[in-house]
């Protein structure tokens, strides 16, 4: 069985104390944390880039799970990984060569991750699957934090979870978007293993909490 994570993501946290929230979540017990990159031009949003995760980098030692929602993943992988990022995620629907977006990632010693935006039909990762770490199955459309969780992303989930049992693979199926107390039992039960939460952490009375109640529910309804 897959283990569960949360990876609590910093786009929600107070960017003028960054390395503080970072350590914050690693004392909360999360598993690792997600950091959006986002360039203004593949989503409608700018946040941060190499130097601001380089800094937070020695602020914890848990896991950095970077989700480049970038227009030319391939040319920045290298900034990104001597950063300090552990897991990196790009897009399929960018504008470099998945494979080898994948290869060049792998071989910096990063764990390679791809994600799909809600219209995007999974089938697209499959050719890939074989060298991927993670696929993430976004469940709101990138750009922004604190949106509505769309159900129709649950099928998706379950066909990719199918798909890697069918070929004897288990990559780690990460959703994010709308993650919540309701929406992340839904996606544990289609599949999903890794859950990105922003607002239900960093908006939580006590974070801590949050968390292991998000855990909780995750471990109840997934089954596979
Ligand atoms: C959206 C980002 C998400 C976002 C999630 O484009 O990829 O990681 O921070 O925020 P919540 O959990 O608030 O939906
Ligand atoms: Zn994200």
């Amino acid at each position: 069985m897959k283990p569960i994570k949360i990876s609590p993501s910093i786009l929600s946290s107070d960017f003028s104390r960054l390395g503080e929230e970072a350590g914050r979540m690693e004392a909360c017990k999360a598993d690792m944390l997600h950091i959006d990159v986002m360039d203004g031009s593949f989503v409608p949003n700018i946040t941060l880039g190499q130097p601001v995760i380089k800094a937070i980098r020695k602020c914890t030692s848990m896991p950095f799970d970077v989700h480049l929602m970038i227009k030319e993943p391939l040319r920045f992988i290298e900034s990104f990984a001597d950063a300090g990022a552990d897991i990196i995620t790009f897009h399929v629907e960018s504008d470099s060569p998945v494979g080898e977006t994948i290869d060049y990632i792998r071989s910096l010693g990063c764990a390679a991750s791809v994600s799909v935006k809600p219209k995007t039909d999974i089938e697209e990762v499959f050719p890939f699957l074989d060298r991927l770490a993670m696929v993430l199955i976004m469940t709101v459309e990138p750009g922004f934090g604190g949106q509505l969780f769309i159900e129709d992303t649950l099928l998706k989930i379950s066909s990719l979870r199918a798909e890697c049992i069918r070929r004897g693979l288990n990559p780690d199926i990460q959703v994010d978007g709308g993650i919540n107390d309701k929406t992340i039992a839904q996606a544990a039960k289609a599949g999903a293993n890794v859950f990105v939460a922003g607002s239900a952490v960093f908006n939580a009375q006590q974070p801590s909490q949050a968390i292991n109640n998000l855990r909780r529910l995750a471990e109840e309804a997934f089954k596979w």
